[in-house]
C-alpha cells in the first residue's frame, strides 16, 4: 500500500521534523516501501486529499502533529496513522498535565508550580524554593526552557516560556543523571544515559553540539535498569501511549527514580536517541523504521 510521511509541520519544531521525517522517507524507500514524502504546513485535511493512502507514518513534532489534532484529523478520514491515538498524544504533549496523570497514579515526577504570572512568583519561591527549571507545557526539544537560581531569573525565565502561548510551569531541579527510555510495541529498549556540558540537555545539546555523550549501555546494573524500563512502561501505559515514544527520566542523587515526560514521536534524526537504542538491540534504522510503520496495522 501506499505510505503519507508527514513531516514538517508549522511547531517550533519544524526543522528537527524535516530530519526526522527525510530520514525516516528515506528508509522506506529504500526498503521497497511506496512512500511519498508530505510537509504539512498548513491543513493536514488538504495536505491529504486528492491522493489515496493506505496509511500514515506520522513524524511531525510538537503541536499540530503530536498533540492529538492530527490525529483526530486521521480518525475522521479513516486512515491508519503509527503511534499513539488522539488521547493519549493530547495529553503527553502537555509536560504539566501529564505529570498530574504520573502524580495521581502514584508514579513519581518531580514537583512543579504553575505559573500564571508575575504574581505567582512568591508562591512559587515558597512552594519550590530554588533552583528551578521553568517550562512551557505544550513544547517539545527543550525549546523555551530555561533553569532559574533566584526571584530575578525566575521571572525572566516566565516571560522567556510564556512566549509560546502555552501553560508555563516551574519544576524542582533535579540533581542526578538523565535517561531514556524507548518504546516500542509495549517493550522498553536499552535506557541512554546523556550526559552534557551544558546547564541541562538543551536545544543545543540536543542537535548540535558535539560535546554530548550518549551511554548505552547506560551503566545501570541489570536490576536497576530494568526498574527503569519498568517504570517508563508504566509512565506510558498510564498515560495511554501506544506504538513507540520515549520516556525522558532521571535518577536524582538520593537513588530516586524521576519521570520528566513522555514524547510520543520522538526524534526519528541521525542525532536521535529511539534509533540509538534500537542499535543496540541488534535493530537498524531501516528495521526500526518498519517496526514503526507497523504500528499503524493494530
Ligand atoms: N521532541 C523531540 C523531537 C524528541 O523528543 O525527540
Ligand atoms: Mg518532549
Amino acid at each position: 500500500g501506499k505510505v503519507a510521511v508527514l513531516l514538517g509541520g508549522t511547531a517550533a519544531e519544524r526543522e528537527v521534523s524535516l530530519n526526522s521525517g527525510n530520514a525516516v522517507y528515506q528508509a522506506l524507500k529504500a526498503g521497497g516501501v511506496d512512500a511519498v514524502a508530505i510537509d504539512v504546513t498548513a491543513s493536514p485535511i488538504d495536505a491529504l486529499a486528492g491522493q489515496r493512502f493506505d496509511r500514515v507514518f506520522n513524524v511531525i513534532h510538537g503541536r499540530g502533529g503530536e498533540d492529538g489534532v492530527l490525529q483526530a484529523v486521521l480518525e475522521a478520514l479513516g486512515l491508519p496513522y503509527t503511534g499513539s491515538g488522539v488521547l493519549a498524544s493530547a495529553l503527553a504533549m502537555d509536560k504539566l498535565r501529564t505529570k498530574l496523570c504520573w502524580q495521581g497514579a502514584g508514579l513519581p515526577t518531580p514537583r512543579w508550580f504553575l505559573l500564571t504570572g508575575d504574581q505567582d512568583l512568591d508562591t512559587c519561591i515558597n512552594a519550590l524554593g530554588f533552583p528551578v527549571i521553568v517550562k512551557p507545557a505544550q513544547e517539545g526539544s527543550s525549546i523555551g526552557m530555561s533553569k532559574a537560581h533566584n526571584r530575578e531569573e525566575l521571572a525572566a525565565a516566565l516571560k522567556l516560556a510564556s512566549q509560546y502561548r502555552c501553560d508555563v510551569y516551574a519544576e524542582q531541579w533535579i540533581q542526578g543523571q538523565e535517561y531514556t527510555i524507548g518504546m516500542l510495541n509495549g517493550e522498553a529498549l536499552p535506557a541512554i544515559r546523556l550526559e552534557t556540558p551544558h546547564t541541562f540537555y538543551d536545544f543545543d545539546a540536543k542537535y548540535r553540539a558535539n560535546t554530548t555523550q550518549y551511554h548505552c549501555p547506560c551503566g545501570l546494573d541489570n536490576e536497576r535498569e530494568k526498574d527503569l524500563q519498568a517504570l517508563a512502561l508504566k509512565a506510558c501505559q498510564t498515560v495511554g501511549v501506544s506504538g513507540w515514544g520515549r520516556v525522558d527520566a532521571f535518577i536524582d542523587d538520593s537513588g530516586r527514580l524521576q519521570l520528566i515526560e513522555v514524547n510520543t514521536v520522538p526524534g526519528m534524526t541521525d542525532h536521535s536517541l529511539v534509533p540509538m537504542a534500537a542499535k543496540a538491540v541488534g535493530i537498524d534504522f531501516q528495521e526500526l523504521v518498519w517496526r514503526i510503520l507497523e504500528t499503524s496495522m493494530v
